[in-house]
């Protein structure tokens, strides 16, 4: 764990509290000339703009520690494109030489997957915060549902896609789950059917939406999410917003006690925290290269991140995999709109934080269940 203070101490000119920049004034007139150079020209300092002091905690950089982890997905991602070969006849062969020949292919291609795997992870987290401290209220209901796109797009697109590259048989077996689900959804699934294109195979249309088309949807996403956030400013707590310290939801200046620029600082000391941690689990549980596939076979299970959907295959068929990703995003997609109270401690809040902890439950115990049991065959 990093210590926040250690992070967030005095002693460099763009992170520091209005008291303590009167303090350092008074200390040493001497003008830090590079920085002072530096600033004239681009303008950091206009990220040191004041935000409430729970901005600077842990729990309330998950949305930072997510975006510092999609930018590592970037770097490495460019990475492996250098070597990778998106031809069906070949794709599977180059991502074998990328774990044996590529420079630091192998270390890259752990950090990358399982910093993917993480992601997700904190984005939950940032999502549960959201929940836990009723930050999605008003003003924030429409940045609550561009957060619930961003982890859509990173579960069902970036995951999703991202296994399918690999081409083995796992990769094998996701794409034929897909190819189900597309004839299911008729129409609506279009851009996944065969019969959109004879000029390109499926595995190389997905290299297309893993590498250009996913990011570039990310990236926009992105940029309403922070224009929003910058726009309403971070929500108060919950006992300063059921006290009446924030009206309409957003703190006074007087209450924005800290920097933006300690928050920064946070971010990129729990980023760097992430990518050792991805590059420790790369380690220890190396990324498996499975067979060529076998279409007559199914052996496999999904990603872990899928496991809590995998029981309703067993219930339902494919249609199961549509019936629980529809039924938990659209709850989570109008949750707000439901708990439309101004209150936010969470004893004001008892239903939804009931349905809320059993929805947590349920995609854990089933994700448990999943880990435990044997593959089944769900294609026709
Ligand atoms: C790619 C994934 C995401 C990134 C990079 C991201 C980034 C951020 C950042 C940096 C913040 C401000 C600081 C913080 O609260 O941590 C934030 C706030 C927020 N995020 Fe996200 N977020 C992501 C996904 C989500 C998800 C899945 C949700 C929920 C559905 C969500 C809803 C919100 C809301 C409502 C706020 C305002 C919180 C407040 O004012 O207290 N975000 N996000």
């Amino acid at each position: 764990m990093i210590d926040q203070k250690s992070l967030s101490s005095p002693g460099s000119s763009i992170d520091t509290t209005p008291a303590e920049e009167e303090k350092q004034a008074s200390k040493s007139k001497k003008p830090d000339k590079v920085w002072g150079w530096l600033d004239e020209r681009v303008g950091f300092s206009v990220l040191r703009y004041a935000v409430p002091a729970h901005a600077n905690t842990f729990w309330y950089t998950l949305g930072g520690i997510t975006f510092m982890g999609i930018v590592v997905l970037a770097i490495t991602g460019v990475w492996l494109a250098q070597y990778y070969n998106p031809d069906p006849s070949t794709a599977r062969e180059s991502v074998i030489y990328i774990q044996n020949n590529a420079p630091l292919g192998d270390v890259i291609r752990g950090i990358h997957v399982w910093t993917a795997y993480l992601v997700v992870i904190t984005a939950v987290l940032h999502l549960i915060r959201i929940v836990v401290t009723a930050a999605y209220k008003r003003p924030r209901e429409l940045n609550w549902v561009v957060g619930i796109a961003l982890l859509g797009m990173l579960l069902f697109v970036g995951i999703f896609s991202g296994t399918i590259l690999r081409w083995d048989q796992e990769s094998y077996e996701a794409m034929s789950h897909n190819m189900e689900l597309t004839n299911l959804l008729g129409a609506l699934g279009g851009y996944f059917a065969d019969a959109f294109t004879t000029s390109v195979s499926m595995l190389p249309r997905l290299y297309v939406l893993h590498v250009s088309i996913m990011p570039l949807l990310l990236a926009l996403l992105l940029i309403v999410h922070f224009f929003m956030i910058k726009h309403h400013g971070i929500s108060p707590t919950a006992t300063q917003a059921d006290n009446g310290e924030a009206p309409a939801g957003k703190l006074p200046p007087f209450k924005m006690t800290a920097r933006y620029t300690t928050h920064l600082r946070l971010m990129v000391g729990y980023g760097i925290a992430l990518l050792g941690l991805a590059g420790m689990l790369g380690t220890i549980f190396p990324q498996a290269i499975g067979p060529t596939p076998d279409p007559s076979m199914e052996i496999t299970k999904p990603p872990f991140l899928f496991f809590w959907i995998y029981p309703f295959e067993n219930w339902f068929g494919i249609p199961g995999i549509l019936y629980s990703a529809v039924a938990l995003f659209g709850f989570l997609t109008i949750m707000p709109f439901i708990d439309r109270t101004p209150l936010r401690r969470l004893r004001s809040r008892r239903v939804i934080m009931v349905i809320g902890l059993i929805l947590l439950v349920a995609v854990l115990v089933l994700s448990i269940m999943t880990a435990l049991a044997p593959t089944a065959r769900h294609l026709s």
